[in-house]
């Protein structure tokens, strides 16, 4: 028998129970790659539907599919062995009513194996988060900047800045939680009412550009290795330049390849020496 220790994925209540204790790491994930490299360092990996703009080059998320986030879904569970994985509902795919969301929910959880879905919206999506809670699919809420909601909030701008905004964001997140949600990301909204969130919410609230008293932070992995060079919103830390790195690997090869340097002959297969 090996004496190496089973490592055990991270579960929703265990996720839950981490509300005002150690905060929770969590970042985006979408590819097999990527997923393996980041599972031991995190507590939860979101395969959110940002991918449309990341991976595919979308100018929003509005045009992401169910069968995509769920190819993607699928790869993220296979290749991760501690995260908390939860998939995001895509637009369009959940909206209409609880029952088409439920539809489109199983599908993601029985077709990726993940734990969790997440879903954008507030008070108009209470019945619908208590209808997937009820019936044992555990839903992350997304509630202040909900860039599915792009077109009708008129941009990427931060929210909560006057009190009825500040008012409907707080009325949002209650319903949701109210409703079952396990969890909440509260995204670009002013520091005290993140922060506020957080004191009065009794789940897990995680942040992107929420603050730092939130029980957790999450970003778009792209945007803090410094892979995604569309656009940095304010609230995104570098934490690399991975970019950078690729252009210098990308013209040292170049350069290799122009001179005849590469392949080495520790990269070629020589012909067997015959003997005399
Ligand atoms: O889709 C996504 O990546 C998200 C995060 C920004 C929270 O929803």
């Amino acid at each position: 028998m090996s004496g190496a220790r089973e490592v055990k994925r991270m579960t929703v209540p265990q996720f839950a129970a981490r509300k005002g204790g150690e905060p929770l790491v969590c970042l985006t994930a979408y590819t097999a790659p990527m997923a393996r490299l980041l599972d031991a360092g995190v507590d939860m990996l979101l395969v959110g539907d940002s991918l449309g703009m990341v991976i595919y080059g979308f100018d929003s998320t509005l045009p992401v599919t169910l069968d995509l986030m769920i190819a993607h879904g699928a790869a993220v569970v296979r290749h991760t062995k501690q995260a908390l994985i939860v998939v995001d509902l895509p637009f369009g795919s959940y909206q209409a009513s609880p029952a088409v969301a439920f539809e489109a929910a199983a599908r993601v959880m029985a077709e990726t194996g993940c734990a969790a879905v997440k879903l954008k919206g507030g008070v108009e999506m209470a019945e619908t988060v208590a209808f997937l809670s009820q019936r044992g699919i555990p839903v992350m809420g997304h509630v202040g900047l909900t860039p599915q909601a792009v077109n009708a909030l008129g941009g990427y701008r931060s929210r909560g800045r006057s009190d009825a905004e500040s008012a409907k964001i707080r009325g949002d997140a209650k319903a949701v939680v109210e409703a079952g949600a396990f969890a909440l990301v509260v995204e670009a909204v002013l520091e005290p009412l993140a922060r506020a969130l957080t004191a009065e919410l009794p789940v897990p609230v995680i942040g992107i550009g929420g603050s730092p008293a939130c029980d957790g932070q999450i970003l778009v992995t792209d945007d803090m290795l410094g892979l995604f060079g569309a656009f940095t919103p304010r609230f995104v830390k570098r934490y690399a330049e991975l970019g950078d790195a690729v252009t210098n690997a990308v013209a040292a090869y170049a350069a290799d390849v122009r001179a005849r340097s590469f392949p080495g002959p520790e990269h070629y297969f020589a012909a067997p020496k015959r003997p005399a």
